[in-house]
């Protein structure tokens, strides 16, 4: 089969996603729907497109783990704990200026990053925890539900201990079980965090934050989306306040003049 047949076979797939199951794949790179739709095919055994197709169109488990493989909600605790000492120091200036401080966490998944914002403004003796409130909005429902639980557990790959290396008094804002397996976000914590259902591309608009966090979905996106998620951002935040999107991504191009560096390095800018 040549390139091109290949690719629109793929295409069949995604259209099939689009039209039978409940997930709106437009959105995405190609790219990254080929990276999850070959890793089904791996293992379910089908060499091609075509014998995928047919194996998805007949048997619903295997739709169902599709869709939880194209579900990208991988996250942790202070992610790149490199950025959170420059969210920290965001934090710590915005603490002086003695009013609300307003955050958002933007495609928060299953709200480790939200309550980072919040475990940071508590431990932190430089920040007015008690000025912070911080919106934290994903498109997915069922993400959002285990987000307002917030009860984690360690996994073989998920160390959540020594993700919260990052505060100097973790018992103090999350309940370990005695096995350090189970962690539950205190009370105090979970009041600091309003959660809600939020499409980026499509969502009302947002205004007035101090600072957005917006990470880790951008690379998933197609290219042709990403004008109208910046739009959405950049029209969120007051003018000076503080933008950080993920290590490996980029402000497009369309956005430049809109923000000055804040922290190169972690991807941290403020609002021209
Ligand atoms: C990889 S997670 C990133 C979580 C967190 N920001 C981090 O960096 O660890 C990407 C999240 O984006 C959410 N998402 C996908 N499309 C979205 C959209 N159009 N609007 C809002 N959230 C979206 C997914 O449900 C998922 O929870």
């Amino acid at each position: 089969m040549t390139r091109t047949e290949t690719d629109l076979v793929l295409r069949e797939v995604i259209q099939y996603i689009s039209d039978r199951m409940a997930f709106e794949p437009d959105s995405y790179n190609d790219s990254y729907l080929d990276r999850r739709i070959s890793s089904r095919m791996r293992r379910t055994g089908c060499e091609s497109y075509e014998a995928y197709l047919e194996v998805l169109s007949t048997e619903a488990d295997e739709r169902a783990a599709l869709l939880d493989a194209l579900s990208v909600n991988v996250t942790s605790f202070f992610r790149n704990p490199e950025v959170w000492e420059g969210i920290r120091d965001v934090l710590r200036t915005l603490s002086e200026e003695q009013r609300t401080v307003r955050c958002w966490s933007a495609a928060c998944s299953d709200g480790r990053e939200p309550y980072s914002i919040a475990m940071l403004a508590r431990d932190d003796p430089h920040i007015r925890d008690r000025s912070i409130e911080i919106t934290a909005t994903d498109i997915d429902a069922e993400t959002l539900r285990s987000a307002r639980e917030g009860v984690y557990e360690s996994t073989r790959t998920t160390d959540i201990e020594s993700q919260l290396n990052v505060l100097s008094a973790p018992d103090d804002h999350i309940r370990t079980s005695e096995a350090k397996a189970r962690f539950s976000i205190r009370p105090p914590v979970k009041r600091m965090v309003s959660f809600e259902q939020h499409d980026l591309i499509s969502g009302a608009q947002k205004v007035g934050y101090d600072l957005v966090l917006c990470r880790n979905l951008l690379i998933y996106i197609d290219r042709s989306y990403k004008d109208p998620i910046f739009e959405t951002l950049t029209g969120s935040l007051r003018s000076g306040g503080v933008l950080t999107i993920g290590k490996s991504e980029t402000l497009p191009r369309t956005f430049r003049d809109e923000y000055e560096p804040y922290e190169r390095s972690n991807h941290i800018y403020r609002r021209a």
